[in-house]
């Protein structure tokens, strides 16, 4: 997907797709534009296909202002740096126990192993999701995102895999609910009961709200957070002499863990749909039409990044557009940058000679919008 991006970038930067009835945007700074200007590029749209949206529909990052402003007010009162750096010693525990279970077999698999379990169960104790109800959870939104991107464009809506996805929403939305009856009775220490009670303008959220932004939460761990990990290890895999200079210098962490952001970023793109006639790189687009910011190619544009496609670990700056921008900025990052602070150097020191098994093919994730692997075995 990088060639199509680097040849987009010089052929044809603003690019309508008939087929589709898209635009595509391909340059950091046209990117830029539309990222930062929500007045004229909704969120309103489509998110995640037809199974993710009557979740997401009602969450902060499918709102326009001034919704948006509202909501993301109220959940920022509940999600905040404060939360996340008490969450620093528990990841520690989890990542240490996780590597504990594989140290003595020599092998494993860096995402269904590590990169999977570890955010998954941050963010279930965060929310309060019950350990004997997780396993429901994953294989809930597995169904919904996996069965989705199988979709082909032939199949319909009696199809069995759309009708297992509608079963499997059906059921985490029932059980979200149950959740929130349960924590509205007798609250506890987590965000689930700290969501209930959050007001903003003396407003709560309504129940829809609350089922869609644990969702939300939910799927953000899910997707973005675990293949971060696993990008992380990939990257500093091709690159031996990079991994082989933050082995020796933890110093050089918080530099490597943005160039792995910017390299390798979880999430391809975003959508966007204009309101109005707008002009990005001088085409103009008319109100209505659904544009796809890639945000892996603005990471690798040469005018803002220099020799964009080397992996260098100490690059600075390195404004990358990985958590995206504007009033949607990604609300997760300090915790999904604290994750693989904590994560990468635990597998860096305890796991000697780590390398890829180069064997096994990499199976990517389909779809287009996620950018990671599904199994990456290691040999260590
Ligand atoms: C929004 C990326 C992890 C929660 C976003 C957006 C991006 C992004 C690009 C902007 C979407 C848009 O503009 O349409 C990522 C990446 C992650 C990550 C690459 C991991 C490496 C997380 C985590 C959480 C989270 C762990 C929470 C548990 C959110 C929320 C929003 C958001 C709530 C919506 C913000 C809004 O609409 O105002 N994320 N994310 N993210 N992310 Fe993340």
């Amino acid at each position: 997907i990088f060639a199509w991006f680097q040849y987009s970038r010089a052929v044809d930067p603003v690019m309508y797709e008939p087929t589709t009835n898209k635009w595509h945007v391909f340059g950091y700074r046209d990117a830029v534009q539309v990222l930062n200007d929500a007045a004229s590029f909704s969120s309103a749209l489509e998110r995640g296909g037809p199974i993710g949206t009557a979740l997401l529909a009602s969450t902060m990052i499918a709102q326009d202002p001034p919704e948006h402003q509202w909501l993301r007010a109220l959940v920022s009162q509940v999600f905040t740096e404060q939360t996340f750096t008490r969450l620093a010693p528990r990841i520690r525990v989890i990542a240490q126990n996780l590597l504990d279970i594989v140290r003595s077999a020599g092998y494993m698999d860096a995402i269904q192993d590590f990169a999977y379990p570890l955010p998954m169960t941050i963010i279930s104790e965060l929310l309060g999701i019950p350990l004997e109800q997780r396993p429901a959870f994953r294989r809930w939104s597995d169904c919904m995102f996996f069965r989705q991107q199988e979709r082909s464009e032939s199949q319909s809506e009696q199809d069995e895999p759309y009708q297992q996805a509608l079963a499997a929403r059906q059921a985490m939305s029932e059980s979200l609910l149950r959740l929130l009856q349960q924590r509205r009775q007798k609250p506890r220490d987590d965000l689930i009961s700290q969501l209930l009670v959050a007001e903003v303008d003396g407003k709560r959220l309504s129940e829809q709200q609350l089922v869609g932004v644990c969702f939300l939460f939910w799927a953000a761990g899910h997707e973005t957070a675990v293949n971060l990990l696993g990008n992380a290890v990939l990257c500093l895999d091709d690159h031996p002499e990079e991994a082989e200079r933050l082995r020796h210098d933890f110093a050089l962490l918080p530099g490597a863990i943005e160039e792995i952001l910017r390299y390798s970023p979880p999430l391809l793109g975003v959508t966007r749909c204009t309101t109005r006639e707008v002009v990005v790189g001088g085409k103009h687009i008319e109100a209505g039409q659904h544009i796809r910011v890639w945000i892996a190619s603005a990471n690798r544009d040469a005018e803002i990044f220099f020799r964009p496609d080397r992996f260098n670990i100490e690059r600075d700056p390195n404004p990358h557009l990985t958590f995206g921008q504007g009033i949607h900025n990604c609300l997760g990052a300090p915790l999904a940058r604290l994750e693989v602070s904590i994560a990468l150097p635990l597998l860096l020191h305890q796991l000697p000679a780590l390398r890829r098994v180069c064997r096994v093919p990499l199976q990517w994730v389909e779809g287009g919008t996620v950018y990671g692997v599904r199994h990456l075995p290691l040999e260590f």
